[in-house]
Order: structure tokens, then C-alpha cells, then sequence
């Protein structure tokens, strides 16, 4: 099985899991409680835009339990807001009012419901070290997963995209 972890869009192949109950969701779950899978059952992991949203005391043990269910030599695929990016363009003087609240709300959530808010922020190296240190032999940055049309390919501004897109290996 392939899981997609806060999917939204059904896939041939991929099996989604979603704390909100949406059409084509088949699991209802938190990507930090993946206790209803078994220890090696999941090829492969993706999760675009999601693990922002842990609480930053789970997030040892979501990495952890994603790395528990993927099989050996399986991939997590993760998309996470980058803060250095969404800071330099905060930062940048040209960039107009409605693309600075698109920015904040990268950062911060979009705070639409119960379940988008961010309660962490990330850059390559910040998450590189907590993939390694939870298990994950490799780690490597990719441009694009070119896997599902998402917020990992989003680019407000001149675009720039503003996701940190990762391929970590079990
Ligand atoms: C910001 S949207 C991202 C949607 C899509 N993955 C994308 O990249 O465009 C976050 C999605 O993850 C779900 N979600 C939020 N918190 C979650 C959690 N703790 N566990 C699983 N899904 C969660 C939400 O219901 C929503 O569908």
C-alpha cells in the first residue's frame, strides 16, 4: 500500500488518510497516531502541507511512527512550508499586500478550520537532522515529486515556490 497523509485527491495506486472525514479519504487519522497500521506495511508515504501542522511535542514520535510503518527501503515523501524562503519574501520590499497575507498564511496556516494551523516551521536542515535522527538512512531535497497537483508545487510570487519537498528513505 501507498499512503497519501492529508490527501485530498483520489490517485490510482495510493490510499488516503485524513484527520477530516472528505470524499476519497479512506482512513481517518492523525499523521501523528498511525497506531491502526502495522509495523512494515506502507511502500511508500506522502504527506504535502501536513506535518506543519503537529504540535512540536509529537513531532519525534509522528517521524518515528512514519518510520515504523514504512517497509524497509520504502520512501516518506514529505512538503512542508520552507521558512527561509517565505521569510525572504516577506522581507522582499516589491512584494504586494495580497501576496504577503498568502505568504503569512504559509507560514501560520491558512486557520479555515480546526485542522489548519501550523505549529512549526521548517528549513532543509532543521528537517534533514530530525529525519536522520528518527530512523531515516538517507535524506534529499527534490524540486519537484511531480506525484500530485498540490501545495508542494505552489509559487505565489514570481514564481518562486515556496515549499521545502523532501525524500526521506527508510
Ligand atoms: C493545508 S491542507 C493540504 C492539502 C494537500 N495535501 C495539499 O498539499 O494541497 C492540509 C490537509 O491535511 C489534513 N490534516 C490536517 N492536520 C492533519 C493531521 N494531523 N493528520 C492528518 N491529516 C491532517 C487537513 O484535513 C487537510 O486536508
Amino acid at each position: 500500500m501507498k499512503l497519501h497523509i492529508g490527501g485530498e485527491q483520489v490517485k490510482e495506486g495510493w490510499k488516503i488518510l485524513n484527520i477530516q472525514k472528505k470524499d476519497g479519504v479512506d482512513f481517518i487519522g492523525d499523521i501523528s497516531d498511525l497506531s491502526q497500521f502495522d509495523d512494515d506495511s506502507i511502500e511508500e508515504i506522502y504527506a504535502s502541507h501536513v506535518f506543519e501542522h503537529v504540535i512540536q511535542k509529537k513531532i519525534k514520535n509522528t517521524l518515528i511512527g512514519i518510520h515504523r510503518v514504512i517497509k524497509e527501503n520504502g520512501k516518506f515523501y514529505v512538503s512542508v512550508p520552507d521558512m527561509n524562503i517565505l521569510c525572504k519574501m516577506f522581507l522582499e520590499p516589491k512584494i504586494p499586500p495580497k501576496v504577503k497575507t498568502q505568504v503569512l498564511r504559509m507560514m501560520f496556516g491558512g486557520q479555515v478550520d480546526d485542522f489548519d494551523f501550523h505549529y512549526f516551521g521548517w528549513d532543509y536542515t532543521l528537517l534533514e537532522s530530525y529525519l536522520l535522527g528518527c530512523g531515516f538512512k538517507k535524506v534529499e531535497k527534490v524540486k519537484s515529486f511531480s506525484l500530485f497537483d498540490d501545495t508542494s508545487d505552489y509559487a505565489p510570487f514570481s514564481n518562486i515556490p515556496i515549499s521545502l519537498n523532501v525524500i526521506a528513505y527508510k
